[in-house]
């Protein structure tokens, strides 16, 4: 009787299939992944650069400093020392120049009285949820001998019953909130800051 030696025919186009499926699943991976990726780990090493190329849309008070002196020492010194230019101003990008065009200026918006019913009350308005700035009287603890702790928050006011609906900017003046505002006259602005490299 001849002993039968081949293999059952469903195992070798079994294999077979096995072989072409990883044949193709390496080549796509071959294929697909960039070079750059492995070069310092498990990801595209030149998506760093790509990353920190675009030039920052926030610059921070510092470099409004630079220019407008007499606005950041008023600002510095009153009740919105924590809330940035630029919260209110929006990005500064490339201001004063014109980020797309090297000779134009670009200004930052000047929000209008009318808008601060707006801008204001995002952060002033009162809400159930939103901590008020003083403390209420808190009620005592007996676990750990004082009253419960208080986490300051935010003044808040009802702008309908607070100002009758009228600009927040009438009265109060938006880089030192408080005293009640004293219209002055418009500050001093340096076209370049004093220690430019450029421009001489
Ligand atoms: C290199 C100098 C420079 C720097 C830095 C600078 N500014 Fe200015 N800014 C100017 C000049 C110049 C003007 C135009 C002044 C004008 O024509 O009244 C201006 C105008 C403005 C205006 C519009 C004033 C208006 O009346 O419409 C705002 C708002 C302003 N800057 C905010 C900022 C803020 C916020 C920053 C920081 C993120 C900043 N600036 C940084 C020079 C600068
Ligand atoms: C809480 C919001 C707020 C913050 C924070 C703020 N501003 Fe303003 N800023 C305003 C509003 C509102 C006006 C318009 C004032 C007006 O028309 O009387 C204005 C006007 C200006 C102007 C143009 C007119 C002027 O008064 O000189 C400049 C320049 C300016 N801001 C710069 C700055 C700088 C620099 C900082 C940070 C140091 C800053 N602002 C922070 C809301 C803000
Ligand atoms: C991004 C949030 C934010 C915006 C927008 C904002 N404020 Fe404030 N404001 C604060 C914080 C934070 C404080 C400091 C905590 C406090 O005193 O309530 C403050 C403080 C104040 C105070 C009390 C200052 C003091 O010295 O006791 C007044 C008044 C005030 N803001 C009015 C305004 C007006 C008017 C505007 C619009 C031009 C405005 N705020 C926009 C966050 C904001
Ligand atoms: C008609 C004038 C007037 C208008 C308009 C006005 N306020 Fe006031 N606001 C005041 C006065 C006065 C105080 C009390 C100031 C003080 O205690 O020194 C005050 C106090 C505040 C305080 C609390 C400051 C603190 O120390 O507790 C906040 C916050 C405030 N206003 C926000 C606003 C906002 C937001 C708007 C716009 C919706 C606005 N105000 C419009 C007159 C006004």
């Amino acid at each position: 009787m001849e002993e039968h030696t081949e293999m059952p025919k469903h195992i070798v186009r079994l294999s077979l299939l096995l072989v072409v499926f990883l044949v193709v699943a390496f080549s796509a991976k071959a294929y697909f992944t960039v070079d750059s990726f492995y070069k310092y780990g498990h990801y595209r090493a030149n998506s760093v650069p790509d990353i920190a190329a675009p030039d920052p849309a926030y610059r921070g008070p510092a470099y409004c400093a630079l220019c407008h002196v007499d606005r950041h020492t008023q600002w510095s010194s009153a009740g919105h020392k924590t809330v940035k230019c630029e919260v209110c101003h929006g990005p500064a990008r490339g201001h004063p120049i014109d980020p797309n065009d090297p000779n134009k200026t670009a200004k930052l918006p000047r929000p209008t009285a009318e808008y601060t019913k707006t801008l204001c009350t995002l952060c002033h308005m009162q809400l159930t949820a939103r901590p008020q700035r003083d403390p209420p009287q808190q009620p005592w603890d007996p676990a750990i001998g004082k009253s419960v702790p208080w986490n300051k928050g935010v003044s808040q006011v009802i702008p309908d019953e607070h100002s009758a609906g009228q600009p927040c900017l009438f009265c109060h003046d938006p880089h030192q909130p408080k005293p009640i505002r004293i219209k002055e006259e418009p500050a001093q602005v340096a076209q370049t800051p004093p220690s430019s490299p450029d421009k001489h």
